[in-house]
């Protein structure tokens, strides 16, 4: 009888019940009063006295364990039976269009010039948006009557009425980080420095009172001119392909001497003229130069020993001609039109 009572509990451990068929079979088989446990009761009456309550106690075992087993199951199967019925769906329904964000193009092309640049070993540097003058003009050997320090250009937050040095303001250009980090660090430095930078000018489709650049930094022995020429050329290169053309444009800089600007062909009419040119084929993407020793002292660096350049783009020019873009309010208007148009860029 104990050996009969084993070999069924491990009968009703093993049975699989995946669907009503199977539970109607194991309840026929193990649960009914007919089962074969119902039987086993009835033999019961045959077990000598003395064993009858042990065994008595192992079949009402048996029992339950088959009867947790059915109850258990039965809630299973039902269910998973409601759950059949809801994940039932009509296929003929049209789709709920999935809508994917999209990056922003000017996060497009910054990303893109960080590469570029860190495949040439410049590394990312950053540096606030509310500035001193000193980081933003002084220290950028722009004179004390420079007119880019004019309230016309500039957002001043607080004038000190003593040095001008001391006021401050929001940045003009991305150039306050060169200073920074000369100031940080010892050469050799190698460093781009995107960010956002203030103008005070009126909107318009060419000026916004809010832009993005990338300053560039690179300070070592023998850095020469050919150094800076070599690399804008090749930035050019992979940012617009490697039929673009590129020229170097004698400019001026407080900060940099000899100063250049840099144009390539324009890339909305090839070079045949057109109004995003004014008509001379050529595009300005950047300013640049090699750093003036004075800069180079006023962040405590040997001019004798190190020299090195530095440029500075503008993200919004450099996204403009990339995609053909002619109005710079289209980056800040949120239009959904415009910006989807980026979409897997
Ligand atoms: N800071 C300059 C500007 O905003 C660009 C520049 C950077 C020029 C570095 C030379 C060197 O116009």
């Amino acid at each position: 009888m104990q050996e009969k009572i084993q070999e069924i509990h491990q009968q009703v451990d093993v049975f699989v019940i995946e669907n009503k068929d199977q539970l109607e079979a194991f309840r026929i088989a193990y649960v009914g009063r007919k089962s074969v446990i119902g039987e086993l009761f009835d033999g019961l009456k045959n077990v000598p006295a003395e064993q009858r309550r042990e065994i008595g106690q192992q079949l009402n075992g048996l029992k339950d364990f088959a009867q947790n087993k059915f109850n258990e199951m039965q809630a299973l199967l039902e269910a998973s039976s409601e759950n059949a019925v809801s994940i039932e769906f009509d296929l003929t329904l049209p789709v709920i269009p999935q809508e994917n964000g999209t990056l922003h193009p000017l996060s497009v092309v910054r990303a893109r010039i960080i590469e570029i640049f860190e495949k040439m070993g410049f590394n990312v540097s950053d540096g606030p948006e509310i500035e001193t003058d000193f980081y933003n003009f002084t220290a950028l050997n722009f004179a004390e009557n420079h007119p880019a320090r004019e309230m016309q250009d500039t957002f001043f937050i607080e004038k000190k009425g003593g040095n001008v040095a001391d006021d401050v303001l929001l940045r003009t250009h991305t150039s306050n980080v060169q200073i920074r980090l000369m100031q940080q660090k010892q050469p050799p430095l190698r460093s781009i420095m995107p960010g956002r930078v203030y103008r005070n000018e009126a909107i318009s489709a060419r000026a916004h009172c809010l832009f993005h650049q990338v300053e560039g930094l690179y300070i070592d022995k023998n850095v020469g001119f050919k150094d800076l020429k070599d690399t804008l050329y090749h930035f050019a290169k992979e940012m617009f392909g490697k039929d673009t053309k590129v020229r170097y444009r004698p400019s001026y800089f407080p900060f940099t001497e000899p100063s250049a600007e840099i144009d390539i062909t324009c890339l909305i009419c090839k070079g045949v003229g057109c109004n995003v040119c004014k008509y001379t084929g050529w595009v300005e993407i950047a300013g640049s130069g090699m750093v003036d020793p004075n800069v180079l002292e006023n962040c405590g660096i040997d001019s004798k020993e190190y020299t090195g350049f530095a440029f500075g783009m503008g993200i919004e020019r450099i996204t403009m001609l990339k995609y053909g873009i002619k109005d710079l309010r289209l980056f800040t208007e949120n239009d959904v039109r415009f910006l989807r148009q980026f979409e897997g860029v």
